[in-house]
């Protein structure tokens, strides 16, 4: 059984948009630098919304084709955003000047009467989850090579949103999901910013829980204090995913409930951590790289966000340019399950006492709710 915490409040599902008389608002002159389409040009592109190609916690995806032949993937939100047009046109004009190798480029949008439509670059290859969950078959692409280039490219793009982007960008919801691959299987970081369009005048919490459970902070979960460490989390607990191919969280009738940075953590301590690769790699990775990614991991998921490194050091470790072999590492902190826990500020449920791993720190949630 899987729980998952990224859902959308206060989000009333949009139909497809159909048959319609187009609204779209064109490029007001105050936005020079992102192109916003007109609602005609998205449906032309993706004959009709028709090629649906996912659905998530803020709207359908569809590829689409553009007239000047670049494959888009066009995602029609399924909120009502809270903000007005030129809020909303001033948001996805910030975003889009946001530009790395490793996130995944939005290219504009469309406003068009309750309309919210956001246009991206179209990856290819889809998500790691795809790799991770498609059988053996799909599994044998993901050879050390490219899982080390994924982990490393996530690094990358967190650290480009957390310390170059200015203001900073706290990503929230980062996640196997969340990780695009392209044509080349460069990993793209996904939907950065886009609670933003969702949260004026809110706290970060009341709209949206960003965040899957496994993947999300202790602390972000209980408290919904969130600051750069809680992506630094979320990464930690990404980065074994991807090198153990097992999920962040999961349950199975003969083994229960499995918790992978519960794990990771177990196996560190008994001196075996390359015991949580991924038997598909049939050993074929270099041992004291793949340690040292594993270790990174298990710094980024310690349960005081203070001992977390952040981003560009976490980067610079896994690249080796700062030795971690003698670095101490401290508990995790994991959110075992759900029990009551109410995610914001005012309603925050401590009956379900937090557990780190040495002193045993769960986080019990079971049916949470989340405000
Ligand atoms: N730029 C893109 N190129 C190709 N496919 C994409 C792109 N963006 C999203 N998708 C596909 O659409 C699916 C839905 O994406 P979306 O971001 O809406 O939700 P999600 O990330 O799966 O879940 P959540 O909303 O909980 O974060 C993805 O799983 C992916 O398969
Ligand atoms: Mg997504």
């Amino acid at each position: 059984m899987k729980f998952s915490l990224s859902f959308s409040v206060c989000f009333a599902p949009a139909p497809a948009p159909e048959e319609h008389v187009d609204h779209s608002i064109h490029a007001p002159q105050s936005f020079p630098n992102v192109h916003f389409y007109s609602y005609k040009e998205l449906k032309d592109a993706t004959q009709g919304f028709r090629n649906k190609v996912g659905e998530g916690g803020f709207g359908s995806v569809y590829k689409g084709r553009l007239q000047n032949g670049t494959h888009v993937a066009v995602k029609v939100l399924s909120a009502e955003s809270n903000q007005g047009e030129r809020e909303f046109m001033a948001e996805i004009a910030a975003m889009s000047n946001v530009r790395h190798e490793n996130l995944v480029r939005l290219l504009g949008g469309c406003v068009d009467g309750n309309n919210r439509i956001l246009v991206y670059e179209y990856m290819e290859n889809n998500s790691v989850v795809q790799i991770l969950l498609g059988g053996e078959h799909n599994k044998a692409k993901f050879t050390w090579d490219l899982r080390r280039k994924i982990c490393l490219g996530v690094a990358r793009g967190l650290a480009y949103l957390h310390d170059e982007v200015k203001p900073h960008i706290l990503h929230r919801d980062i996640k196997a999901r969340n990780i695009l691959l392209d044509g080349e299987f460069t990993p793209k970081v996904s939907d950065f910013g886009l609670s933003k369009l969702f949260t004026d005048n809110m706290t970060h919490i009341s709209t949206r829980v960003a965040g899957t459970l496994g993947y999300l902070a202790p602390e972000y979960a209980i408290s919904g204090r969130l600051t750069r460490k809680s992506d630094v989390y979320s990464f930690g607990a990404l980065v074994m995913e991807i090198l153990s191919g097992r999920p962040v969280v999961d349950f199975n009738l003969e083994l229960g409930e499995h918790n992978l940075v519960e794990k990771a953590w177990n196996m560190y301590k008994g001196k075996e951590l390359l015991e949580l690769m991924d038997p598909t790699l049939r050993g074929e990775f270099p041992q004291e790289e793949a340690i040292q990614f594993l270790k990174v991991g298990l710094l980024c998921v310690q349960e005081d966000p203070r001992l977390r490194p952040h981003m560009p050091k976490a980067v610079k470790m896994l690249c080796n340019e700062i030795d971690i072999k003698e670095v101490q590492i401290m508990p995790p902190g994991i959110i075992m399950d759900l029990v009551n826990v109410k995610v914001g500020s005012k309603n925050t449920s401590t009956s379900s006492a937090t557990k780190g791993s040495t002193s045993s720190s769960s986080w019990g949630f079971r049916s949470a709710t989340l405000i």
